[in-house]
């Protein structure tokens, strides 16, 4: 079920299991495979599920100074190949999951067969966040990942999660900490330098379905929404009782709209 692909220099972890066309789960921001395990059985009734750890997080190493969006996509290419999946595959993105699945459809899109966009963005970072970003990198490089969690949580996690799920809350906060911060920096500058892709909506010609938490704060639901209805046909769903971290807050209702999306076009 977990498995170790070493691909060139780099060696890359992904835990797989399940039946069914592939569908491939990439994490968000600073986390690893584990943001995806209140969903991943139920998802892998019904799909082959790959759910992998980024270059530089859980445990994939190949660090760099900088990871582009870009070549998290090659990457995600690369991991399919050696796995030897030549099927097009569903590809499920949170946040920067979905930076990155913004570039598998630019680079990659053979290997698409739908795609969904969970809490995301299609704007690039203004000066003041991409400056952000790079002094937070610096940050984590020279005080490592302690002040993390309790800057991040407030906005991770919506308010009612919080109080009612604290066991969420602690996941969440291990995770943080457990990551390397030479990855979670070089994805900061990554993510500082990610372009603005709303000019690539309207061309996006496979069924894409976009997901948000309704009290995401980071990708709020109104301009997702917005987002959503420049892509051809795509769908939009807005998950009660959830922030920013929809698999992790509201397992049950992640599955109740990604199952059918993905049955419906079999
Ligand atoms: C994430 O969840 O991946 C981050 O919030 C993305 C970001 O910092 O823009």
């Amino acid at each position: 079920m977990d498995q170790t692909l070493q691909i060139g220099d780099t060696s890359f972890h992904v835990r797989i299991a399940g039946e069914g066309s592939p569908l491939v789960l990439v994490h968000g921001f600073p986390l690893d495979h584990h943001m995806w395990d209140a969903v991943f059985d139920s998802l892998a009734e019904q799909h082959q599920v790959i759910a992998i750890d980024l270059r530089g997080f859980g445990q994939s190493d190949g660090y760099r100074e900088i990871v582009p969006m870009e070549m998290f996509a090659d990457d995600i290419a690369a991991i399919l190949d050696a796995l030897e999946i030549s099927e097009q595959i569903t590809f499920a993105g949170l946040s920067m999951g979905g930076y990155i699945g913004w570039q598998m459809w630019q680079r990659h899109r053979d290997r698409l067969s739908r795609m969904i966009l969970l809490d995301t963005r299609a704007i690039a970072d203004d000066e003041v966040q991409s400056r952000a970003r790079r002094i937070a990198a610096e940050a984590v490089l020279s005080a490592g990942m302690e002040d993390v969690p309790v800057n991040m949580l407030p906005k991770l996690l919506a308010e009612s999660t919080r109080s009612e799920q604290p066991e969420v809350a602690t996941a969440l906060t291990e995770m943080i900490l457990r990551q390397d911060p030479r990855g979670v920096a070089a994805a900061q500058r990554g993510m500082a330098q990610r372009p603005n892709v709303e000019s690539w909506l309207n061309e996006i010609t496979i069924a894409t379905l976009v997901i948000s938490g309704e009290h995401d704060v980071i990708s709020p639901p109104e301009e997702m929404k917005g987002f959503a209805a420049k892509i051809p046909g795509a769908q939009f769903v807005e998950i009660p009782g959830a922030g920013h971290m929809v698999p992790m807050e509201n397992p049950t209702a992640l599955c109740e709209a990604v199952l059918p999306f993905c049955r419906d076009l079999e």
